[in-house]
């Protein structure tokens, strides 16, 4: 059967039509760093599916409905409505966007020496742990790691490894369970999984917090692959995974459709009131935390939005197109495709290239090159250094990510993006090179990073 997108098109917006010429220059001109493009230089932008979604109709119009009053805004009550209505959480704290409500989670519960265990951390959640001198332990299943092996769940928690952790040690804070896991490929958790970490965490006393920005493709995914809820609405899904968590942590410029937000949300009153405290000196007053009333409005919209099947089925479907291109062409990526991005393996893509010139980097040039779509290394770049020794941290693997925003781009754009992919994978051989830093800032360096060509083959250092 066939579907179509569940939507139609009503404001649009021009895209330059740049040279190949002007895009060699530009990137040169951005030290080769795909964050210091400016948006106009860029054709099909794949960098981020983070606040770059389209909004509805429906969100436009909550957004004249803003409330701006400084404390009590009606905007606050409409998104503490939906919170508490979606995810059964009684106690809600809004944030600027996730990491905002990271570092006021991690604020409240985390002291030096502290281990947090995940699935994968995500970049920023890493950033603010280790910030504060505590230990984020990666905790996933192998099969993870193997772009190749079908798993329909590799986010999964690995529950052998975790009791293992949590026997050994006991400076464990927190578990962490992000769904969909980003950093290996926007891959899903099941519920069975999600049970099974939280009965493991409450014989060891010990809070499990979901890091949900892609809560709704999780569910989604659920849905079509575990068949004890193929009958379920996402709705009821999302009722029973949230159950196995004691609170989360929200990035709303995800799944919850919108430009801008986040919040974190607990079960336990007791830690509402102490992240409280952190939450008006780093986000602002409870009631708006570093947000418009405007925005929170936008957001309540869209985690009611993001319920609706026919939406991720047809987000699901793009994505799908996208890989079903490369994989006929025998381009190596990340199987199966994950919720929100597709993740080209480009360590196998560019052989050639050594793993410390970064070839998810050197692939990212030179797509943009090509055809002016941008994406993000996952890699070793954003592995950063070890905080202890210095040295670069290798990733398991060299990925390209081409995240796709929400209601943005048509198949015909994603098509682009696949016959560049085929036309540069035909002509792999002659890349033989890739970059070298010249600037990295000490923590989080990929966002402002400066590379160059790598003239010779003399630089490989460690
Ligand atoms: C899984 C995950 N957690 C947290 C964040 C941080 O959210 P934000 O970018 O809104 O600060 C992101 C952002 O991409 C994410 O993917």
């Amino acid at each position: 059967m066939a579907y179509s997108e569940p939507f139609r098109i009503k404001t649009v917006e021009k895209i330059y039509q740049s040279t190949e010429e002007e895009r060699r220059k530009w990137i040169e001109e951005s030290h080769f760093n795909m964050f210091y493009l400016r948006s106009d230089q860029v054709a099909i932008d794949l960098l981020s599916d983070s606040g770059t979604g389209a909004m509805s109709c429906e969100q436009w119009a909550e957004l004249m409905l803003g409330d701006e009053a400084y404390a009590g805004s009606a905007s606050y009550f409409k998104l503490e409505k939906a919170v508490k209505d979606v995810f059964g959480m009684p106690y809600f704290l809004p944030a600027h966007q996730g990491r905002g409500a990271e570092n006021v989670l991690f604020a409240t519960i985390l002291q030096k020496g502290d281990m947090v265990v995940n699935n994968v951390h995500f970049d920023s959640t890493k950033a603010h742990i280790e910030y504060r001198n505590a230990i984020a332990k990666n905790c996933v299943i192998a099969e993870s790691k193997m772009d190749d092996v079908y798993h329909p769940f590799k986010g999964n928690v690995d529950t052998e490894e975790l009791e293992r952790i949590l026997k050994a040690k006991e400076s464990v804070k927190l578990i962490f369970v992000t769904i969909t896991c980003n950093n290996i490929g926007g891959q899903p958790v099941s519920i069975g999984n999600m049970r099974e970490v939280y009965k493991i965490a409450h014989k060891f006393n010990i809070p499990v917090c979901y890091d949900a920005a892609r809560f709704a493709e999780n569910a989604y995914f659920i849905k079509t692959r575990e068949s004890e809820f193929s009958d379920h609405s996402i709705r009821e899904i999302l009722q029973e995974m949230f159950r196995y968590c004691d609170l989360m942590v929200v990035s709303c410029k995800k799944d919850a459709l919108a430009n801008t937000g986040g919040f974190l949300a607990f079960r336990s009153e007791e830690l509402y009131e102490q992240a409280k405290v952190y939450e008006s000196f780093f986000e602002g007053l409870h009631s708006y935390g570093g947000l418009s009333g405007r925005d929170m409005g936008a957001m309540s919209v869209g985690i009611y939005e993001s319920l609706d099947f026919d939406f991720l089925r047809s987000r699901n479907r793009q994505l799908e197109f996208l890989a079903g291109k490369l994989e006929q062409n025998g381009i190596p990526f990340m199987k199966p495709v994950g919720g929100h991005a597709i993740f080209i393996n480009a360590g196998k893509f560019l052989p050639k290239v050594p793993v410390l010139e970064f070839p998810g980097q050197t692939l990212a040039v030179e797509l943009y090159i090509r055809s002016g779509v941008r994406g993000l290394e996952f890699g070793s770049l954003p592995s950063g250094r070890d905080p202890k020794t210095g040295l670069n941290r290798i990733a398991d693997a060299e990925y390209l990510r081409l995240c796709v925003p929400r209601r943005t781009y048509t198949d015909n754009h994603l098509n682009v993006v696949a016959e560049s992919l085929i036309s540069l994978y035909k002509e792999r051989d002659s890349i033989k090179t890739g970059l070298e830093i010249v600037y990295e800032a000490p923590i989080m360096r990929y966002p402002t990073v400066r590379l160059k060509r790598v003239e010779d083959k003399k630089i490989n250092r460690i």
